[in-house]
């Protein structure tokens, strides 16, 4: 079994149009001009589970066949990716994760405690960020992207999906970032808590001090 004690594990989760895959491309480049070994990876990491549900199982699926087929993903994803770049001491940082399942699965309609639960086999990270933005301007940033969902249909559930990332947010699972803003002043407040945090874990600052 792996330890993470080596690296740093960073978790960006967002509504579509949170803006969090160009703030952790940022990031990124960021920490590997400071020195820093930096691993970009995301989910769903589409593994043959994912890769089923979305052809052979389409048909069938709901919030619960979704969430347990994201779960089996992530553990696929956490035992053959961020395990192994976390002991070699690298900065990981992971695009959505169980989070997402706790959002979008429960705004589907499976229920919260159940998603947690079957996901807490899943390495806890050492930092989760939650961009905050309202589903409107989400959309409105996306809305070149084409949708399943009428905007209506998609506003609703967004909305939704958002009340969920506020609970584990008050519940001190993620910590908040307003999204609404300019992308710059998104990205320093992003920057600054990462590196703060990075920086109170000794084992990875002892290789830049
Ligand atoms: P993406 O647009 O960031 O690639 O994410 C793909 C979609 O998958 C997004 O709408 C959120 C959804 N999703 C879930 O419903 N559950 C999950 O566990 C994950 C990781 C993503």
């Amino acid at each position: 079994m792996y330890t993470r004690r080596k690296g740093f594990f960073l978790v960006l989760e967002g509504i579509d149009g949170s803006g969090k895959t160009s703030i952790a491309f940022k990031l990124l480049e960021r920490l590997k001009s400071s020195g820093y070994r930096v691993l970009y990876t995301y989910e769903p990491y589409d593994s043959l589970y994912v890769k089923a549900l979305k052809t052979e199982y389409n048909e069938y699926r709901d919030a619960y066949l979704d969430a347990l087929t994201y779960a089996a993903d992530r553990l696929i994803h956490v035992r053959t990716v961020i395990e192994p770049y976390l002991y070699r001491g690298y900065v990981v940082i992971c695009d959505r994760y169980f989070y997402s399942s706790v959002a979008y699965q429960t705004a589907q309609g499976a229920p919260l405690e159940w998603v947690m639960e079957i996901n807490r086999p899943a390495l806890h990270p050492d930092l989760a960020i939650y961009l905050d933005v309202d589903p409107e301007e989400g959309l409105r940033r996306r809305r070149r992207l084409k949708s399943r969902f009428p905007e209506y249909e998609e506003k609703a559930f967004l909305a939704h999906v958002r009340s969920v990332y506020l609970e584990l947010v008050r519940r001190g699972y993620l910590l908040l970032v307003d999204a609404s803003r300019g992308f710059d002043r998104v990205y320093e407040d992003v920057e600054a808590l990462v590196l703060k945090h990075i920086r109170e874990k000794p084992t990875l600052s002892e290789q830049h001090s």
